[in-house]
C-alpha cells in the first residue's frame, strides 16, 4: 500500500469529458493504451487510481493491466507533482559533493519526503540521476531551473525564490 502523503484528487467532469474523448478516438487501434495514458496524463498531471479506474472501466480493460502499464514506465507520475517540481541529482558527482546531504534537507524544509508533494500542491521533491551538468555538482532542478555548485546552506534560499 503506498503510504505517501498525496493531495486528494480532484479531476473535473471536463477532464473526464476529455479523457473519454481521447480513449473514444484511439481505442479501436492496436497498442492503443501507452498514447492514452500518455494523454491522461496531458490532462490530469499524473495517473492516480482513480483515473486509471476511470481508463480500465471505460476500456473495459483489467486494472492490473492498467497499474501494469503505468508502474513500469517512469514516465507516468502515479502521484501529483508540485507547481514547482524539485530534483535533487543523486548522480555520482553530485553525490560525491553532498547532493545527499541537500536532498535530505530539502526534505525537512519542505516536510515531504521523495516522491511526494507539499498539501498545498506547491512543491514536490524527487531524486534523479546525472542530468549531464556534472561541472555545476551538486546540482538541484526546480522544473528547468537548473541550480549548481550548491551546499545546504544555499536550500532555503532557493526554495524562497518559488515562495
Ligand atoms: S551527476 Fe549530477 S549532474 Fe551529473
Amino acid at each position: 500500500m503506498d503510504t505517501k502523503k498525496t493531495i486528494p484528487f480532484s479531476g473535473t467532469k471536463e477532464q473526464e469529458e476529455q479523457l473519454k474523448a481521447a480513449i473514444d478516438e484511439r481505442k479501436a487501434e492496436k497498442g492503443a493504451l501507452m498514447p492514452i495514458l500518455q494523454k491522461a496524463q496531458e490532462i490530469y498531471g499524473y495517473l492516480p487510481i482513480e483515473v486509471q479506474t476511470l481508463i480500465s472501466d471505460y476500456m473495459e480493460i483489467p486494472m492490473e493491466k492498467i497499474y501494469g502499464v503505468a508502474t513500469f514506465y517512469s514516465q507516468f507520475n502515479l502521484s501529483p507533482k508540485g507547481k514547482y517540481r524539485v530534483s535533487v541529482c543523486l548522480g555520482t558527482a553530485c553525490y560525491v559533493k553532498g547532493s545527499g546531504d541537500i536532498y535530505e534537507k530539502l526534505q525537512t524544509l519542505l516536510g515531504i519526503k521523495g516522491g511526494e508533494c507539499t498539501p498545498d500542491g506547491k512543491f514536490s521533491l524527487d531524486a534523479c540521476r546525472c542530468v549531464g551538468a556534472c561541472g555545476l555538482a551538486p546540482v538541484v532542478m526546480v522544473n528547468d531551473d537548473v541550480h549548481g555548485k550548491l551546499t545546504v546552506d544555499d536550500v532555503e534560499r532557493i526554495i524562497a525564490q518559488y515562495q
